[in-house]
This record gives structure tokens, C-alpha cells and sequence, in this order.
């Protein structure tokens, strides 16, 4: 896969070449009920979130704003289960850097769509955010926020794409209309631009874009959706992007096209970009740093080469080494052991991934591992006291 351009003082740009193969994480599915967020939009369940807030200028204002760090902190959201509220978030602690793009992966059901939504204080019924904090610069901790504030920051900083965006367009109205029914619910001044700038953003994902904006939701493939749902999230040039899975409904080749698409639009604007992805190839390729999810905790995250290509989490490891290879030993991919937890098969006590883990010792089973970070890697588990990163073995070797 072609290296990307990269821009002067971020983290050095993750390849592909030491990911064997490009495949998804094992065991996954999509989790209903995690997406659409009401609002007073007409462009429902896609793009930058509803809000009255003033975009200045025209819709691509370079102006607008700077790249925004994101500090989580001990973020705990529950479910209203017939089991009572369990936690599909249990204290998770994330920071994200202005400026990079943050891929989140992990199996089915770790809470990688509980954790997006909660950056934009966006958790529905049966779910809420039940503790901790998500401070985001120039908007505090949106935890806090709530009415019309939440509306005008989600529609100034934030743009989304929902998981399973494709199914969530209107419709009865044009993408076109719909893109006008967003630029009005955020005061756009200049409508021309912002179809222009649509436009634009649908070419360059490699669609007509005039014959796009004329059509309705039917006349679009699975993949157009997917690609209709980007341009909306963009669109409004909001500086925070948060992408749930935004390709799935794509073939891998025109996925890993689109989302280096993503990847140069994120480094021309200056974004901050957050990424739910199952694909660990497509992690490799186009995100600085790496979160793993497992159980409702991050359980290791740092820059993504290094998380890659010297994995502390026992749980990174199994999943890198149950990604199949394409080339060299093709026998050496092994299946994850077992099924990741639900919300009512979290161990109650201890580690998370203790039921399949293989360097499971007695602590695991009573005491959480905290997470412990060293040189911008976070890993959470009692076998691995600190982590290192590659030089630093080098170093020690
Ligand atoms: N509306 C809901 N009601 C009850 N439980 C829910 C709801 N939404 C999510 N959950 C549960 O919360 C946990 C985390 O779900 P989440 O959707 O965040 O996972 P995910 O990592 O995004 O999964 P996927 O890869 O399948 O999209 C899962 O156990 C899921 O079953
Ligand atoms: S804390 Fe224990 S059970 Fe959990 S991943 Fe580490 S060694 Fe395995
Ligand atoms: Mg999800």
C-alpha cells in the first residue's frame, strides 16, 4: 500500500508492511442500537451532529478552529439490562493528540462505539454516562454540556459517521437536499459553497457528484452511502472527526482508497481524527496511534508501529497473531481461543481478558490491572510491568 504524504511534527506515519495480510478482527459484529442520535437535523444518524451553531464564513472556513486534543478520563457508561446497569465502559482513561488520527479496534461488543459516542455526549437510553470525564480543547468537558451549548458544540467541533450510516439517510429527500437542510441547521452563510465543497468531497472519494446530490437514498449503493455519510461528516469542516467503522459497506480495495482519502483531508484541514475500525490493516495504514479495546477497558495503546510491531497486551498479541496471513507462513494464524464478554459475562472481580488469557496468574483473577504508561505506550495488565518501546529493547537487548 502507497505511504501517504506526512506533515512536519506529528508522529511518524505507521506503513502497512509489518501487519501480515489486512484483515478484521476476529469474532465481530455489528451491535445494534449503538447509533443514531436524535436531533432536529433532517440528515439523521450521519455527519457533523445537529446544532444551531454559526459556521463562519463559508463551510470550509480554514479558520474555524485548531485541531483539539481529547482528554477521557475514567469513563464509566451503562446499560439498563434485565440484569440491572451493567458497565459497557469500565473507567476507561484515553488522550488523545491535536492533530492525530486515533484508530480504536477490537472485537464485537468491546465498546468501541459506547467510546465514540461518548465524546460527543451522545449515549441514548438504555444507556448513559454513569461517571467520569471527556475534555475536549475549546469545549471542556462535554460530560457537562447538555441543551443548546452540546447542539452548538457538536455542530462547530464535531463531525460524526455513525456506524451503519449508510442505512440512516433520509429517505424521502436528495442528498442534496439533506446537505441543505444541514448547512440552514447551522447557519451556513454561503449554501453555494457548501454544495461545491460536497461536491468536491464526493469526487474526490470517487463519485459523481452532482448525480450523488440529485439522488435519493435507494438510487445509492451500500458503499455511495458509506461515502455520502464521510462527505457529510466533513463537510461542515468540523476540527474534531469521529468515524464509526465508516467503510464496511466497501470492498478492501476502494476501503483502503477512501480512508486514505480520509487520512490526506485530515492532514490538509488539520484534524483531529478518531477512527472505529475492525480492519487492523487498515489501522496500520492510516492512524498515528493505536487504542485496543477489550471488555470495556483500553487495555493498550500507544503509536501504532510499535503497538503493531511489539504488542505488550497479551490481548493484542492473540489478535494480531489471528490475523491470516497473505504471504510468508500462512499457517502461522491462529484463531482467538473462546468469545470476547458480553455485559453479563464480564468477570466481576480482576482482569477482563483473564478467561482467555494465557499468562493468566492468580492476581489476574481478583485485582484489575491498572494501566500503566511508559514513553507513550499504555498497557494494562500484571505481566507486563512497564511497557517498552521497540528502541528501548534494542536498547536493553
Ligand atoms: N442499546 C444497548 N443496550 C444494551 N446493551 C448495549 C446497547 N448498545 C451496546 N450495548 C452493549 O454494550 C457493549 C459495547 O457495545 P458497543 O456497541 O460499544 O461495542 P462495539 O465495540 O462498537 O461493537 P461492534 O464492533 O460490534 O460495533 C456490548 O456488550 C453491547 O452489547
Ligand atoms: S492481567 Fe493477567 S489475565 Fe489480564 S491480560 Fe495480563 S496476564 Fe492476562
Ligand atoms: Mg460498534
Amino acid at each position: 500500500m502507497t505511504a501517504l504524504s506526512h506533515g512536519a511534527g506529528e508522529p511518524p506515519r505507521p506503513g502497512s508492511a509489518s501487519v501480515p495480510g489486512s484483515a478484521s478482527v476476529p469474532g465481530s459484529a455489528s451491535v445494534p442500537g449503538s447509533a443514531a442520535v436524535p436531533g432536529p437535523t433532517s440528515v439523521p444518524g450521519s455527519a457533523a451532529l445537529p446544532g444551531s451553531a454559526a459556521v463562519p464564513g463559508t463551510a470550509t472556513d480554514p479558520g474555524a478552529g485548531t485541531a483539539p486534543g481529547v482528554r477521557v478520563r475514567d469513563l464509566t457508561v451503562v446499560y439498563k439490562t434485565p440484569l440491572g446497569e451493567l458497565p459497557a465502559l469500565g473507567g476507561v482513561s484515553l488522550t488523545i493528540a491535536p492533530g492525530t488520527v486515533t484508530g480504536i479496534v477490537g472485537e464485537s461488543g468491546s465498546g468501541k462505539s459506547t467510546l465514540a459516542l461518548s465524546l460527543l455526549n451522545a449515549v441514548q437510553p438504555p444507556g448513559r454516562i454513569a461517571g467520569g470525564s471527556v475534555e475536549i480543547d475549546g469545549l471542556g468537558n462535554v460530560v457537562d454540556l447538555g441543551g443548546d451549548r452540546l447542539r452548538r458544540a457538536r455542530g462547530r467541533h464535531l463531525g460524526y459517521v455513525f456506524q451503519a450510516a449508510q442505512n440512516s439517510l433520509n429517505p424521502l429527500k436528495t442528498v442534496g437536499k439533506q446537505l441543505l437542510d444541514l448547512g440552514r441547521s447551522h447557519e451556513v452563510d454561503d449554501l453555494p459553497a457548501l454544495v461545491r465543497d460536497a461536491k468536491d468531497l464526493l469526487e474526490r472519494m470517487g463519485l459523481d457528484g452532482a448525480r450523488v446530490l440529485d439522488s435519493h437514498q435507494h438510487e445509492l449503493s451500500g458503499g455511495m452511502r458509506q461515502r455520502v455519510g464521510i462527505m457529510l461528516a466533513l463537510v461542515l469542516n468540523a476540527r474534531l472527526v469521529i468515524l464509526d467503522e465508516p467503510t464496511t459497506a466497501l470492498d478492501m480495495i476502494t476501503q483502503a482508497t477512501i480512508l486514505r482519502i480520509v487520512r490526506e483531508i485530515h492532514d490538509e484541514r488539520g484534524l483531529t481524527t478518531l477512527m472505529v475500525t475492525h480492519d487492523m490493516g487498515v489501522a496500520a495504514e492510516v492512524t498515528d496511534r493505536l487504542a485496543v479495546m477489550y471488555g470495556g477497558r483500553v487495555v493498550e495503546h500507544g503509536r501504532t508501529m510499535e503497538v503493531l510491531g511489539s504488542p505488550a497486551h497479551p490481548y493484542t498479541r492473540a489478535l494480531i497473531t489471528a490475523i491470516p496471513r497473505l504471504s510468508g507462513d500462512t499457517g502461522q494464524s491462529r484463531a482467538l481461543p473462546g468469545r470476547p464478554p458480553t455485559l453479563g459475562t464480564l468477570p466481576a472481580r480482576g482482569c477482563v481478558f483473564q478467561e482467555r488469557c494465557p499468562l493468566r496468574m492468580d492476581i489476574c483473577t481478583t485485582v484489575e490491572p491498572p494501566s500503566i504508561t511508559e514513553n507513550g505506550r499504555t498497557v494494562a495488565c500484571h505481566a507486563v510491568e512497564a511497557p517498552m518501546t521497540a528502541e528501548r529493547r534494542k536498547e536493553h537487548a
